[in-house]
């Protein structure tokens, strides 16, 4: 499963791609606003900071499909292949197809539902992003969302890749991975929380202090140096 940061912003994202094994970034119009920023200057230090490599997912703000594609276009003269996030709708779909025979990448975005999710890989959608959060938030199971759209995926041998999306803790992105989804977006801090267990603190503490009492002060690098 691949690791992808939710999020717009320039030093958290720099941070993350410095210490996590990150394979992009995704945006939404929302995540964007938050930075207040220039949105042409905001997109090429994007790609600038994850590098030509990384995928780059960019949601269109159109909502008629020759104007989806249009922006599509836009964007990919400014930061080169990238993925349009094209929100579920009738319109959406066609200009996944449209999209898709001008050879711009698509993630259909802002998936609730199984069906939706095929509806997208259908009309030639390389990723689908199901919310998984916002489906818990009303009692309903984003998990099981994801299971079911990754078992439909794999009984048709749909190449569509499911992308995760919508995140709030640690737990939600565990029970996605076994789901056998092929990424997960994440905001900066989640990151951290992935990593985070007090008894690997406590296993390092201990390494520290034993070394110390054998060697003192001296690295590994200084007795071998
Ligand atoms: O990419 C979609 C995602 O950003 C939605 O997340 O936390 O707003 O539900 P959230």
């Amino acid at each position: 499963m691949l690791y992808l940061i939710d999020s717009a912003n320039l030093d958290a994202i720099r941070t993350c791609c410095e210490f996590y094994p990150v394979a992009g970034v995704t945006t939404n119009p929302t995540i964007v606003s938050r930075e207040k920023s220039d949105f042409r200057e905001l997109l090429l230090a994007l790609r600038q900071i994850i590098g030509p490599e990384r995928m780059l997912h960019v949601q269109t703000t159109a909502t008629e499909a020759e104007e989806i594609l249009r922006e599509g276009e836009m964007i990919r003269s400014l930061v080169g292949d990238f993925y349009l996030k094209i929100p579920i709708t009738r319109e959406g779909l066609k200009a996944t197809t449209m999209c898709k025979k001008h050879g711009i990448g698509v993630t259909m975005t802002a998936i609730f539902t199984q069906p939706q999710a095929l509806l997208a890989a259908r009309a030639g959608a390389d990723f689908v992003a199901p919310y998984i959060n916002r489906l818990d938030n009303i009692v309903s199971d984003g998990v099981r969302v994801v299971e079911e759209i990754v078992e439909i995926f794999t009984k048709y041998s749909i190449p569509t890749k499911v992308l995760a999306a919508s995140f709030k803790n640690a737990e939600q992105v565990h029970k996605v991975a076994i789901t056998g989804a092929h990424a997960v977006t994440i905001n900066p801090d989640l990151f951290d929380t992935l990593i985070y267990h007090p008894l690997t603190y406590y296993a390092i503490d201990d390494f520290s202090k034993d070394w110390e009492m054998a060697y003192g002060d001296k690295k590994v690098s200084d007795l071998l140096g």
